[in-house]
């Protein structure tokens, strides 16, 4: 393999100033905003990798909007985020997993909304797993003049302008998307900036990887039992059995099913009626990556993005990955649908 050049390198920077040349009309906000969560992230990602050695490791000893226990780093990246935002001046509101309401930033008529999960996988912290953040944006429909209303951050997936998510693994990942495909950029620590390292990744159409948490079999639906079963069974010809992989970040088991191919399942169960996954800022804006690149999502009915929100910290049971295996499991879906066993 030959070295890149070094003229071929391109920082997250350049290839914002690039993006936007190609749009004379455009004023540059997105950029800022997503040059703003860049820098956050390359913040969080400084704390992530030196967590164990700092006190920062560890439970607050609080718990999060949902009754789950959150770690320090949840904090520490949920306020470096909100502080970001807050600094562009063009965000009025930031919906995030760990505030119970809507975060109303300084700048009231700001133009965008940004929905976040500041650490997705925390329960991985502890013990060096891969964890990471997830942004979704929105902009108001109101008039920008006046205060936002809370009623404009209820919009359907489908309406978002961008999305992405950084994935704090052995390297850092950025993926990042407006609706014109996928760019994924990788953190060199040595340099401190984001270089690209795909501008347009695609999925798979068909992978050998299916992802849930099995632990939960016994409550899901007899599709979904089928559907698992048959990616055992042996089949040479169809390259079954596939392998089952499930790491417990949303975001780095996503990140493996894009370059991968595969499906990542979190159906609902006795135990989370609705699904476990959160809509606005873990399912929407992976639903809206993956279908970039070329993937599907859908809640098992619908797809994702078209679901109408009725609630910020509202859940989905989703199915997503290469279309070929999401296509499937709704296949199996259908054909058991009401039946128990
Ligand atoms: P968070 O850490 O933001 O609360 O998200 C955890 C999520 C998600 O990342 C992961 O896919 C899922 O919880 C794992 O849940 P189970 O332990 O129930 O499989
Ligand atoms: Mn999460
Ligand atoms: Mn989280």
């Amino acid at each position: 393999m030959t070295a890149q050049p070094e003229s071929k390198l391109i920082t997250l920077e350049e290839f914002i100033i690039q993006s936007q040349s190609k749009f004379p009309g455009a004023k540059g906000e997105l950029s800022q905003l997503l040059r703003d969560i860049g820098l956050a992230a390359k913040i969080i990602s400084r704390e992530v990798n030196k967590a164990g050695i700092t006190n920062i490791l560890g439970y607050d000893g609080t718990k999060n909007v949902h009754g789950e226990s959150v770690k320090k780093l949840d904090l520490f990246a949920d306020q470096q985020l909100i502080s970001a935002l807050e600094r562009s001046g063009i965000t009025s509101m930031v919906i995030s997993e760990e505030n119970d309401g809507i975060v109303k930033l300084s700048c009231e008529g700001g133009k965008y909304i940004v929905y976040m999960d500041p650490l997705d996988g925390s329960s991985n912290i502890d013990v060096n797993v891969s964890i990471g953040s997830i942004f979704s944006i929105y902009m108001r429909d109101g008039d920008f003049d006046k205060p936002a209303k809370d009623a404009e951050a209820l919009q359907p997936g489908n309406r978002q302008v961008a999305a992405g998510y950084v994935l704090y693994g052995s390297s850092t990942t950025l993926a990042y998307t407006t609706g014109a495909g996928v760019s994924l950029f990788t953190l060199d620590p040595s340099l401190g900036e984001f270089m690209l390292s795909d501008r347009r990744v695609e999925i798979p159409k068909h992978g050998r990887i299916y992802s849930i948490n099995e632990g939960s079999y016994n409550s899901w639906d007899l599709g979904l039992k089928k559907y698992i079963k048959y990616c055992q069974e042996e089949d040479p010809e169809t390259g079954r059995p596939y392998s089952a992989r499930y790491i417990g970040s949303m975001v780095a088991d996503i990140h493996r099913t894009l370059i991968k191919g595969g499906i990542f399942i979190y159906p609902h169960s006795k135990n989370y009626p609705e699904g476990k996954l959160r809509l606005m800022y873990e399912c929407n804006p992976l639903g809206f990556i993956i279908e970039q690149a070329g993937g599907m999502a859908t809640d098992g009915k619908i797809r994702v993005m078209d679901i109408e929100p009725n609630a910020i910290h509202q859940r989905t049971p989703i199915y997503i990955g290469s279309p070929e295996n999401v296509e499937h499991v709704m296949d199996f879906l259908h054909e058991y649908e009401g039946q128990v066993g």
